[in-house]
């Protein structure tokens, strides 16, 4: 099996889903540096400030800019708009996807990357504010792009045995991004005064190594057979992903599914929504992401720095660097285990898990005052948390949907997904310090209850998806289901998606 074409397809699509871990994480270490400019350029930052020469006055008046109205304004939208970008883009993936292909699609959009990168690296040129949150949009877009686009290409170039793993590469690639801009932004690297724009700006540089890379990727068979019938080319593309071998089992299996597709055409958002045929695949696929989001794992990312400090650690931000790397560690673990343990296990062990340690988070919160080691008690609750996430809930809803959808109606479904994944994401952005401020150490109770409903529900309704085809499992759910007469519904949605 010529296992370095697929590796080398795999890896380039994956550096999209590296910058997309990087904008995630980057934003946090140099906060107090950035809003340190934006008060200079909004002219609530006296140049008086920076001629003191008493440290503690300069930090104080510092202090009290960075917390000036309209300083906490652009800060938080600069934070924001990255989940808005990627929340109306995510509705554009099967558009780009199937536009002209997989490979052609996450070539065009580095455009946006690469812009994105520009403006937030020049922005001292003009108002910095400005465009560092016209930067960080522009990165939200094309990141709600690449988190479809990757995990669809991977899980139509992957042969069976290697999905899973495969498929949780690009979650791999989304913790070393967030691991690497924890460590970039340290101080004494880029986050302070000089670099920062670089720090930032460095988001958009993977695109430029990507979009000399993707041109020497495969296009995904299945896109070339099932939706454009170009059975040779197919061909080609799967002697060069899986070495010489005979491809004709996987073009039967392909032509199956073509059959299959031919009779349920490309389906819309709306058609899917709408759909009773899909619509338990749908409910699963949304509720896995949904999981992912409401396990609180962001509150901990977000802030985890304020999180620690209240947990009684001295140096926060070496712990939350920790956190960084126990991540990155156990999503390897998950890598090695999703093929064989499979999806189902590894996601009921991980909520199950992460609701134990959302119970010890908060004893350890809450008797903190009266016992010092609880502080222990509150970081192992935390790393071990993270450890559980990665193990199941983090990668395998990035990569499940694809594995649950037929060709048909598969970019719609994954464009849903991701859409349910980015506006989650931001709700628990936003309102994290609300709930906090409300339920303060019980806080992690209510993440704990959440995570309990969604691990039920997965023992109830995720079947295994692990070494079967995509036949196979579509199989499992249509058993479930009512076969409607004559194929009526089939045929409405072929009309409806046609219109
Ligand atoms: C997943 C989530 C993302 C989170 C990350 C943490 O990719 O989608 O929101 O920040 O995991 O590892």
């Amino acid at each position: 099996c010529d296992t370095g074409t697929l590796a080398m397809a795999v890896f380039t699509a994956a550096l999209g889903s590296l910058q997309f871990g990087y904008s995630l994480g980057v934003i946090n270490a140099p906060q107090t540096v950035i809003e340190k400019h934006y008060a200079r350029s909004l002219g609530v930052w006296s140049e008086r400030t920076a001629v003191l020469s008493d440290n503690d006055t300069q930090e104080t008046e510092y202090m009290e800019a960075g917390q000036h109205p309209s300083v906490v304004i652009y800060w938080s939208l600069s934070v924001a708009i990255f989940s808005i970008g990627g929340m109306l883009s995510s509705f554009l993936v099967g558009f780009v996807a199937d536009l002209r292909g997989r490979v052609k699609g996450m070539l065009m959009i580095n455009v946006l990357s690469v812009a994105a990168g520009l403006m937030m690296g020049l922005c001292n040129m003009w108002k910095p504010h400005i465009m560092v949150i016209a930067g960080r949009a522009l990165m939200g877009f094309y990141c709600g792009l690449t988190s479809g686009l990757v995990p669809m290409y991977i899980g139509e170039i992957a042969p069976k045995a290697y999905r899973g793993a495969l498929g949780a590469l690009h979650q791999l690639a989304i913790v070393v991004g967030i691991l690497l801009s924890q460590v970039v932004g340290l101080d004494f690297v880029l986050g302070n005064e000089n670099m920062w724009p670089l720090l930032l700006g460095l988001s958009g540089a993977p695109a430029v190594l990507q979009t000399f890379l993707l041109p020497l990727c495969p296009e995904s068979p299945r896109y070339l057979y099932i939706l454009l019938g170009k059975e040779q080319e197919a061909r080609r593309s799967l002697l060069r992903l899986k070495g010489a071998y005979d491809p004709t089992p996987d073009l039967e299996e392909m032509k199956r599914e073509k059959d299959e597709a031919d009779k349920e055409p490309r389906i819309s958002i709306l058609s899917l929504i709408c759909s009773s045929v899909y619509r338990q695949q749908l409910f699963v696929a949304l509720m896995m992401h949904l999981s992912q989001q409401f396990s609180g794992i962001n509150a901990i990312f977000y802030y985890s720095t304020a999180i620690f400090g209240r947990a009684g650690v001295s140096q926060p931000v070496y712990a939350t660097i920790g956190v960084g790397v126990i991540n990155t560690v156990f999503t390897l673990v998950s890598v090695a285990l999703v093929d064989k343990t499979g999806r189902r296990t590894l996601t009921l062990v991980g909520l199950a898990g992460m609701c134990c340690c959302a119970i010890a988070m908060t004893v350890g919160l809450k008797f903190l005052n009266d016992y010092s080691w609880m502080s222990y008690v509150s970081m192992a609750a935390i790393f071990l948390f993270v450890s559980f996430f990665e193990i199941g809930p983090g990668p395998i809803p990035w990569f499940i949907v694809a594995e649950l959808f037929s060709q048909g109606p598969r970019p719609a479904a994954i464009a849903l997904a991701g859409c349910c994944n980015w506006t989650s994401n931001f709700i628990i952005g936003m309102t994290f310090p609300y709930i906090q401020a409300w339920l303060d150490c019980y806080v992690f109770i209510l993440f704990a209850g959440l995570l309990l409903v969604f691990t039920v529900f997965i023992y109830f309704r995720v079947p295994e998806t692990k070494g079967k085809s995509f036949e196979e499992i579509a199989a499992v759910f249509q058993k479930g289901r009512k076969v409607p007469k004559d194929n009526t519904e089939l045929q409405q949605l072929k009309s409806s998606s046609e219109a």
